[in-house]
């Protein structure tokens, strides 16, 4: 027997552990969604590749989602969504495909204009050199963007220094925004997925800024469109989680991560395989 549409599972991928920031969002606000949870552990960092390289973990990430018959995407990662958002949603053909870009420079605007109208992008440099954030906060109109790539902050949250007082978060926080500390943005985008988990430290450099975590407003807009499609579900609430890398090890981090007290297992797979 077939399942409707509204009962099939939401697909959320990211390179890692950072995706969860945007599936924890979406479990709170959708709590009766099934979820399938890709992290391509064994393949990250996405941030120091090329657009090509991208693109092609990418579309292996997705067509696994595909392969677990997801009704949406959510690309919870800054990378991919800055580098190739439209080659998945070519490829996914579904009717919700949702990035970070758009979403969080929307919210970013929208806190910018009521103050200084300068907004911060943090994020991988994949994502900075990808031009993605600039070009959606010029169309909302803000008036001065500062880019910034940070790719030690990827391993930091991943190696879990993400403790406020860490000794080398702090020396590496502080060398990345303390030229923009002076501009104080009145909103900096956390543009890859995992700086929230070093929101306590940023916010520490910026401490008249208001942060944006990309993948939580994601989230929201995910939530949004499926609601205004008619696609949500009424009956489910599971999340399964796959990896690339090793099992056990995902799952006792995302535990750590996700913080909501629910045992996880995690299965591996062989991402080369779609
Ligand atoms: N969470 C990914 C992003 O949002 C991390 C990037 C990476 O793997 O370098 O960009």
């Amino acid at each position: 027997m077939s399942r409707d549409i509204n009962s099939l599972p939401i697909g959320v991928f990211d390179s890692g552990l950072g995706g969860l920031t945007a599936l924890s969002e979406l479990k709170k606000i959708l709590p009766n969604e099934d979820i399938i949870y890709f992290g391509d552990s064994a393949r990250i960092p996405y941030g120091t590749k090329s657009r090509s390289v991208i693109t092609k973990f990418a579309l292996q990430d997705t067509r696994f989602l595909l392969s677990k018959g997801v009704k949406a995407i959510l690309v919870a990662c800054g990378t991919v969504s800055s580098n190739c958002l439209c080659e998945v949603k070519e490829l996914a053909g579904l009717p919700v495909v949702v990035g970070v870009i758009g979403a969080a420079a929307e919210k970013a605007a929208e806190i910018a204009k009521k103050g200084n109208n300068r907004v911060a992008v943090l994020g991988t440099s994949a994502t900075v050199n990808s031009r993605a954030y600039e070009i959606a906060l010029e169309e909302y109109g803000v008036g001065e963007i500062i880019s910034r790539a940070c790719p030690m902050f990827v391993p930091l949250v991943e190696n879990w220094h993400a403790d406020t007082e860490d000794t080398a978060t702090n020396a590496i926080v502080s060398e990345y925004l303390s030229p923009i500390a002076d501009s104080a943005p009145s909103a900096v985008i956390l543009g890859c997925t995992h700086y929230p988990l070093l929101s306590s430290v940023i916010q520490k450099y910026l401490p008249t800024s208001e942060l944006v975590s990309s993948g939580a407003e994601a989230a929201r807009k995910l939530a949004s469109l499926l609601a205004e499609k008619n696609l949500l579900n009424r009956n489910g609430g599971k999340t399964e989680f796959y990896t690339s890398g090793g099992a056990e090890l995902f799952a006792k981090n995302a535990l750590t991560f996700l913080q909501d007290g629910k045992a996880i297992t995690a299965k591996h797979i062989d991402i080369e395989n779609y």
